[in-house]
């Protein structure tokens, strides 16, 4: 229910375009921010710009790939002479990178670092002078399961996601002085374009989501509106007080060292 939680804040959402950044961007507008919907393919920014100020939001589209450092000082700009300030960055942005180790060149580990990780030391970089005027501000990074633990044949990926962790910890500590909270989501297995161009690579790829999901005590894929609200708490004093941390949203999967859905009794299987 929108509360008007971030009325008169201004957003700045990477990866705006899809998945969880739209779902984020979607409900930051419904509670009242002014959202710069930050992406690669400005057509892509455009259309949920305009469908967010179709419905009485207010929103821009700004061209931006997070892993240069120029475009991103560029968007941040954009965003604050568009609405005048700067409360909430939301390192959203991601990309995965299938394959074993010994198959990688740098080139494709550093840009998944790149993506992943020095995105959000850019933004920060860049967004600081903005931020620091405000009594409270916010980033949130999207993190992952992989902050935690291991998965198959993403090397770069599982990396970058623990130094997503770290690095919000590190932001944490030595803006908390500035009224900056800095948290990250870890997100499971959530139903976003990346996860199904993952599922997309396997042979059967319902099948494969499908034997993910026994693992699973809540047994469904999360939706991106999951992610989103717990962006939102992070990113309004609804969260006051917390900084440096993680909120997990897994559906349990981390909580449990063996599961499987099939072995119990009162799975209730996809019922929401
Ligand atoms: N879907 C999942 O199961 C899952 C699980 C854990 C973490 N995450 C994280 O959630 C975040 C959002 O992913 P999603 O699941 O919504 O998938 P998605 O593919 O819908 O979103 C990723 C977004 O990042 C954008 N992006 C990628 N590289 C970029 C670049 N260089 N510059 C600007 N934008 C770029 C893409 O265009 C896309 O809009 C990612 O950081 C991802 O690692 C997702």
């Amino acid at each position: 229910m929108n509360q008007n939680r971030l009325q008169d804040k201004v957003a700045w959402i990477s990866g705006g375009t899809s998945g969880i950044g739209e779902a984020t961007a979607r409900l930051f507008a419904e509670e009242g921010a002014c959202v710069a919907v930050v992406g690669r393919r400005i057509q892509l920014c455009q259309n949920i710009a305009s469908e967010i100020e179709s419905t009485g939001g207010r929103a821009i589209a700004v061209q931006c790939d997070v892993a240069v450092e120029q475009q991103v000082q560029a968007s941040i700009e954009q965003t604050v002479e568009a609405f005048g300030r700067l409360d909430i960055v939301i390192n959203n942005a991601g990309m995965v990178d299938i394959g074993m180790l010994h198959e990688y060149d740098d080139a494709r580990f550093e840009h998944v670092m790149a993506v992943n990780v020095k995105s959000i030391f850019y933004s920060l970089k860049h967004a600081y002078p903005h931020l620091r005027k405000q009594k409270c501000s916010y980033v949130v990074n999207n993190g992952s399961i992989s902050s935690f633990v291991g998965q198959r044949a993403t090397p770069a990926y599982t990396t970058s996601k623990g130094a997503v962790l770290s690095l919000t910890r590190s932001i944490a500590i030595d803006y908390a002085s500035i009224g900056l909270r800095c948290n990250c989501v870890c997100p499971g297995i959530t139903d976003t374009p990346m996860l199904r161009e993952h599922l997309n690579a396997t042979p059967d790829p319902e099948e494969t989501l499908r034997q993910r999901l026994r693992r699973v005590p809540l047994n469904r894929a999360l939706q991106p509106h999951d992610i989103a609200r717990n962006i939102l708490y992070l990113s309004c004093e609804d969260s006051a007080g917390v900084t440096g941390t993680s909120v997990i949203i897994d559906g349990g999967y981390l909580a449990t060292a063996e599961w499987d859905t099939a072995d119990d009794p009162q799975a209730k299987g996809n019922d929401q």
